[in-house]
């Protein structure tokens, strides 16, 4: 039987349950296939650190890339070492040298997707990414082919593990938020640098792919505005929960009249919605199409095997294209067109406002005036607690352009009774028939 050899870049979370999964599953793997997926090389920095791992018995292990190139009997790479440099230069180099290449890597493919899809085709090998967005789950094939009778109208997704396990830990569990990213860490959900997922990059990374995608568009991260949750206090959490609301990081892609609006933000998503129910390292991503309606894709979204998985479907679908013959064609992510984006400033959301005001008399007058010479509608307002002459207060308002909410948050923070804007999050509605 015909043998395909791998080469794996990175052996941490990733790549170790990729290791498992062949282990596990190579007999049926090979029965589905026709040849057998052999680990001939792990690429890692530090090869002492896994010397004694049982998983790399008969791999050989190295730290030189040069190495893995110089082999020509080498079939597909598959990246899991993450960072942009130099994953981005093994990759294109990889493919330069007519190897496949698997990657799980959103840093790279939200910045040169296209670039890299143009590199494999003119080599006549693939590259594909499941991986690098909603972990286990199967979206990207999925949008780019079962839903392509459709003009996709908006996705929405929860995209990122660490930052949906947080923010379910504070609300389930009343955990602080450096505890819950310490145990998202450890359980290996969190990027090297954790910066990437509380600030909402890697969220927008994936937002990045996901429309590239579903707007059939070349879009790169930095086409998204970010926000991310450093600012949710267990206080929001806990009101948002009192008012029928989780809080949950949003990756939220819309097409508009003219253009598309890209944003990551945190909004309070009402327990209604089918996203209020993904917890923990849970993601889902929910795609709107103007001819199938509503589809919700959901699933793992981080961790050894389930991400293994996603890895290994790629590994597989790219064997049988080398079994046929057929590298280098049907791949995603090609499209070099750019769209006009529109402004976020006229994106209209309802608003979560934190105030902590004086405990005076005419003070929700002063406060109602400036959101009416805003034209700005109010929903809902509750007083939650009293302390020390202060009052806190919520107020929910009626969808608002956010450039009408930026220019409120500058006059309340000047009101004589206005102790501090403590939080403005956006509120999502529950517009589903
Ligand atoms: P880890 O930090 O757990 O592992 C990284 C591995 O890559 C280590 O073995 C490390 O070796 C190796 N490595 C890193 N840099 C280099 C380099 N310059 N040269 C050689 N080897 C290197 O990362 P993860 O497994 O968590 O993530 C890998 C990729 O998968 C990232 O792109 C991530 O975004 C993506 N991903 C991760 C998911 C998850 O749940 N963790 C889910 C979906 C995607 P050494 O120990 O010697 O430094
Ligand atoms: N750090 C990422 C997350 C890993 O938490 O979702 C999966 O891409």
């Amino acid at each position: 039987m015909k043998t395909i050899n791998i080469a794996l870049l990175g052996f941490g979370t990733v790549g170790s349950g990729v290791a498992e999964t062949i282990k596990r599953n190579s007999q049926m793997m090979a029965e589905q296939l026709g040849c057998q997926l052999k680990i001939t090389y792990v690429l890692v920095r530090h090869p002492d650190k896994y010397k004694n791992v049982p998983l790399l018995e008969g791999v050989h292990l190295t730290s030189s890339f040069e190495e893995i190139m110089a082999d020509p009997d080498i079939g597909i790479v598959v990246e899991v070492m993450g960072g942009i440099h130099p994953a981005k230069e093994y990759i294109f180099e990889a493919l330069n040298h007519k190897m496949s290449v698997v990657s799980a890597n959103k840093d790279v493919v939200a910045l040169f997707g296209p670039e890299i899809m143009h590199t494999a085709m003119e080599n006549h090998v693939n590259f594909s990414c499941e991986a690098s967005v909603g972990g286990g789950i199967p979206i990207l094939r999925p949008l780019h082919d079962s839903l392509a009778a459709n003009e996709i109208e908006s996705i929405v997704g929860i995209v990122n593990g660490t930052t949906n396990f947080i923010l379910s830990s504070m609300d389930e569990e009343g955990v602080s938020y450096s505890d819950a990213l310490r145990v998202a860490q450890k359980k290996g959900f969190a990027e090297a640098d954790p910066t990437n997922d509380v600030c909402g990059y890697d969220a927008a990374r994936k937002l990045a792919i996901l429309a590239s995608i579903g707007f059939r568009a070349n879009v790169t991260f930095d086409d998204v505005l970010v926000e991310g949750i450093e600012k949710i206090s267990q206080k929001d959490v806990q009101y948002a929960s009192e008012m029928g609301y989780a809080i949950k990081l949003l990756a939220v892609g819309t097409r508009q009249d003219n253009g598309i609006a890209l944003n990551v933000y945190p909004a309070f998503v009402p327990r209604t919605h089918p996203l209020a129910s993904v917890k923990g390292s849970y993601n889902a991503i929910y795609v709107t199409g103007n001819i199938v309606d509503d589809v919700m894709f959901y699933g793992r979204g981080a961790g050894s095997l389930p991400t293994a998985s996603a890895v290994m479907a790629d590994v597989i679908s790219t064997a049988k294209h080398i079994m046929n013959g057929s590298t280098g064609t049907g791949m995603m992510l090609t499209e070099t067109k750019r769209i006009p984006f529109y402004s976020s400033l006229k994106l209209k959301n309802s608003y979560y406002f934190r105030l902590i005001v004086d405990d005076v008399t005419g003070v929700l007058s002063q406060i109602a005036s400036a959101y009416a010479d805003h034209d700005i509608s109010i929903k809902e307002v509750v007083q939650k607690s009293r302390f020390e002459d202060a009052a806190e207060l919520m107020i929910i308002t009626q969808d608002t352009p956010r450039e009408n909410i930026i220019q409120v948050e500058k006059a309340l923070q000047v009101l004589p009774c206005m102790r501090q804007v403590a939080n403005i999050v956006r509120v999502m509605n529950d517009d589903r028939e």
